[in-house]
């Protein structure tokens, strides 16, 4: 049994008081536009998880125990991811007005964050959960490796490990509801799929938009904006992203056969280097960097 469901309801594996904010080091932060904009933006997703977990409880009504989890451990978790974020973006970048971006990012999300985008049924409803907290763990994971700040390395790699727990037990009601509802690989591949294709589209995008909008008035943010974003930090996802750990838990819900999912997972680990290596290239990283600190300073934000 996972720790947080272990320890009772309402306990976090972690408090914010953890965090020493009066360190960072803001010399280390300085001109990095890039990871100003990918930490606002993910504050905002996660402090909304409320209207998440009020879909997902309406989704599983009846299952005790998923709901349980949902609004005693896992709900309270991802909201102080989001506050966690919140201030650490407050204290770093005390000019940026989070409040007004936040409201301008909650009034248009929370008209998309509908019933109808969870899966037709439970299990794949799991599976679709599963490459959620594998999206987060491994964007959080690759903060961890890639920053050079050692407050946002601690607070990134204390999120990091929430987002493995928060898979681990989505994969376990997964299992439950796989004995019931049978689903297909096909259909479990369906949905792996269409939901790791959405993970950096539209959530990410309307975040972005609301953050560079406050950031630059008057700017129009086309999402041509959010493409350079993107395309910017190409060079630091290929050196920092934890590819081999993010296919492993991509992969878990197929339920393949040992040695072949060995052999598609090894392949998935190069096929995902190869991708993240191109578009590197296409950003024009240095294959030169491989600290931290000089992957950062070559972002030139
Ligand atoms: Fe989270
Ligand atoms: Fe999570």
């Amino acid at each position: 049994m996972d720790k947080t469901a272990a320890d009772g309801p309402g306990v976090l594996p972690w408090s914010m008081r953890d965090i020493p904010y009066r360190n960072i080091d803001r010399e280390a932060l300085r001109d990095h536009a890039a990871l100003f904009e990918l930490l606002a933006s993910a504050s905002f997703i996660e402090m909304t998880s409320d209207l998440y977990t009020r879909n997902l409880v309406e989704y599983f009504r009846g299952d005790d125990a998923v709901v349980g989890w949902l609004t005693q451990h896992w709900e309270p978790e991802e909201l102080q991811h989001g506050a966690a974020l919140r201030r650490y973006v407050r204290t770093a970048w005390p000019q940026f007005d989070w409040t007004r971006a936040y409201q301008g990012f909650y009034e248009e999300y929370s008209r998309c964050c509908l019933l109808d985008r969870l899966a037709t049924s439970r299990s794949l409803e799991m599976v679709a959960r599963c490459v959620i907290e594998t999206g987060t763990s491994s964007f959080y994971r690759f903060l961890a490796n890639a920053s050079a700040e050692p407050v946002l390395r601690e607070l990134a790699g204390r999120i990091a490990a929430d987002e493995v727990r928060h898979y681990k037990n989505f994969y376990r009601f997964l299992r439950r509801y796989r004995e019931d509802e049978h689903p297909g690989r096909t259909a479990v591949l369906r949905t792996l799929c269409s939901r790791v294709s959405e993970i950096d589209s539209e959530d990410g995008y309307i975040a972005f938009k609301h953050v560079f909008t406050v950031r630059n008035p008057g700017a129009d943010c086309a999402r041509r904006e959010y493409e350079r974003f993107m395309r910017g930090i190409g060079g630091l996802v290929y050196l920092y992203f934890p590819s081999r750990m993010a296919v492993k838990m991509f992969l878990k819900p197929l339920d393949l056969p040992p040695l072949a999912g060995r052999m598609i997972g090894r392949s998935a680990t190069t096929a995902t280097r190869v991708v993240l290596r191109w578009r590197a290239h296409r950003a024009g990283a240095s294959r030169g960097a491989r600290r931290p600190a000089a992957a950062l300073e070559q972002r030139g934000t």
